[in-house]
C-alpha cells in the first residue's frame, strides 16, 4: 500500500472540522481589520528564499524542497509565506502605488525538517502581512490580531516579546556580539561557529545548552536599541499593557528567518510538548528593498495551523440542514426533488437507501441534521413529505409541492 511521506499528514473527518474551524473564525477576525485575502504559488524560485529568509537560516540552508523543474529552473515549493507575499507585492507594483496594503493567507507551506510532535514537512500557516505602516502601532495590532484569534479559539498562550534594533543601532550590536563570540573560542557549538560570521544574532537562540550557558554573559540586544528603537518598543509595551496584553521580554529571541528588523514576537503554548511556537511575527521593513522594490515597512505574523488544532475548543456541535430518505425505492425520485429545493437555503443530505423509519431518525442523528424528511407510500400517494424538528420535537406533514416549490 502506498502511504503518504513522512511528516506529511491528511486531514479529514474530526480534524477537518477542526481545520475549517480555525480558518473561517481567524479569516473574520482578519477581515475585521481590514485585510484582504491573497493567494500565491506554492512553487517559487530558489533565489526568493534565499534573499528573503537567508541563506544563514536553517530553513535556507537545510530544509528546502528545492528542485530543477524540467525547464531547468532552480524552485523551491515554499517554506514560508512572507516571501511570496513580499514577491506578489513587488511585481503588482503596489510598492510604486504607495498607501496601506494588508493582506491575510493560509496554505501549505514545507520544510524538510525531523518530523516529530507538531513538526511537519507538510504544515499549514494562517499569516497576515501588512504593508505601508511604519508606525509600532501596527506591530500592536498584530499582537492583537493574533490574541484574538486564540481567544476566539479559547486558546491559552504566553507571549515573548523582543526588538531586535534597526540600520542604525543592529551594526553596532553586531560588532560587540562578534567580539564576545570571539572569546568564546572553542566552546561554542560549530553551528554557532558558522552562525558566527553568517548571522551573529541568531546564536543568542542555539538550543545547545553549552552554549546557552556561555550565552547568558553575552551583550544584550535590548541594551543596545538606538533611541528610535528604543521609543517604539517603550510605545508597543504601553499599548500591550492597556490592552491587558501579557508579555515577557525575551532579549534572546531572534526568530528563525534572517528578515527581521525591530519588533519580534512569538506566542508559545505549554500544552503541546517541545514545539511551543504557535504564532511568530515582527516587522521587516528592508525586506521590500532587498527584493528590488521601492522600501516599503511592514510587519506580519503567522500561526502554525497544526499546532493550533489541537488546542482549539470546539464550540457545541448545533444540529443543522436536513436529512432527507425515502421509506420505499419509488418515492426516491420525488426525495431528490425535495432535497435540490431545501437545498436553496439550507444543508440537505440524501440517504439513497429504502429504509425504515426509525432507521431514518437514526440517519439524521448520525449527520446531526435539524430535521428528518421521509417520504413513504402515504406521503407519495398524497404529495407530502413528513418532516421532524429534531430540536422542537416537532412533526409535520407539507405538500411536496410547497416543498418542491411546483
Ligand atoms: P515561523 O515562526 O517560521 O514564521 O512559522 C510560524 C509558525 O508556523 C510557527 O510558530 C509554528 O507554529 C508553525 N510551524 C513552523 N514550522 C513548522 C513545522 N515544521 N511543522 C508545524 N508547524 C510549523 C514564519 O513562517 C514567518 N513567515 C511569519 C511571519 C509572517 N513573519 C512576518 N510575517
Amino acid at each position: 500500500m502506498i502511504q503518504s511521506l513522512r511528516g506529511m499528514n491528511d486531514i479529514l473527518s474530526n480534524d477537518y472540522e477542526r481545520f475549517e474551524y480555525f480558518i473561517s473564525t481567524a479569516s473574520t477576525i482578519a477581515k475585521r481589520y481590514g485585510f484582504h485575502y491573497i493567494e500565491t504559488p506554492l512553487l517559487e524560485e530558489t533565489a526568493l528564499f534565499k534573499r528573503s529568509v537567508g541563506e544563514s537560516s536553517d530553513i535556507v540552508g537545510k530544509e528546502m524542497y528545492q528542485f530543477t523543474d524540467k525547464g531547468g529552473n532552480d524552485v523551491c515549493l515554499r517554506p514560508e509565506g512572507t516571501a511570496g507575499v513580499v514577491r506578489a507585492f513587488v511585481q503588482n507594483k503596489l510598492d510604486k502605488k504607495g498607501g496601506i496594503h494588508r493582506f491575510y493567507y493560509h496554505g501549505s507551506m514545507f520544510r524538510y525538517e525531523r518530523p516529530q510532535k507538531g513538526r511537519l514537512r507538510q504544515f499549514h500557516q494562517f499569516g497576515v502581512e501588512s504593508f505601508g505602516v511604519d508606525s509600532v502601532y501596527e506591530d500592536a495590532l498584530m499582537i492583537m490580531m493574533v490574541a484574538d484569534i486564540l481567544k476566539a479559539l479559547g486558546i491559552g498562550y504566553s507571549l515573548k516579546l523582543n526588538s531586535l534594533g534597526d540600520q542604525n543601532c543592529m551594526p553596532a550590536y553586531r560588532e560587540k556580539l562578534i567580539a564576545f563570540i570571539d572569546t568564546c573560542g572553542d566552546a561554542i557549538c560549530e553551528d554557532c561557529q558558522r552562525r558566527k560570521s553568517t548571522n551573529p544574532i541568531r546564536v543568542l537562540d542555539c538550543k545547545n545548552q553549552a552554549c546557552q550557558n556561555l550565552y547568558t554573559q553575552a551583550p544584550k540586544l535590548l541594551n543596545h536599541l538606538c533611541a528610535g528603537c528604543e521609543s517604539d518598543f517603550e510605545t508597543l509595551k504601553s499599548i500591550l499593557d492597556q490592552h491587558e496584553i501579557n508579555y515577557e521580554l525575551d532579549t534572546n529571541l531572534v526568530r528563525g528567518l534572517d528578515y527581521y528588523s525591530k519588533t519580534a514576537f512569538e506566542f508559545v503554548s505549554d500544552e503541546i510538548g517541545s514545539q511551543s511556537a504557535i504564532a511568530g511575527g515582527g516587522r521587516y521593513d528592508r525586506l521590500i528593498e532587498f527584493l528590488d522594490g521601492k522600501p516599503t515597512p511592514a510587519v506580519g505574523f503567522a500561526l502554525g495551523i497544526e499546532r493550533l488544532m489541537e488546542l482549539i475548543v470546539m464550540p457545541e456541535p448545533v444540529r443543522e440542514g436536513y436529512y432527507l430518505g425515502a421509506m420505499e425505492e419509488e418515492s426516491l425520485p420525488l426525495i431528490l426533488k425535495a432535497a435540490e429545493n431545501f437545498r436553496k437555503t439550507d444543508k440537505a443530505v440524501v440517504e439513497y437507501d429504502a429504509k425504515s423509519l426509525k432507521n431514518h431518525l437514526k440517519g439524521a442523528d448520525r449527520i446531526n441534521a435539524r430535521y428528518c424528511a421521509v417520504i413513504g407510500e402515504n406521503e407519495r400517494l398524497n404529495n407530502t413529505i413528513w418532516i421532524k424538528d429534531l430540536v422542537e420535537q416537532k412533526e409535520s406533514t407539507i405538500s411536496l409541492k410547497e416543498g418542491t416549490n411546483e
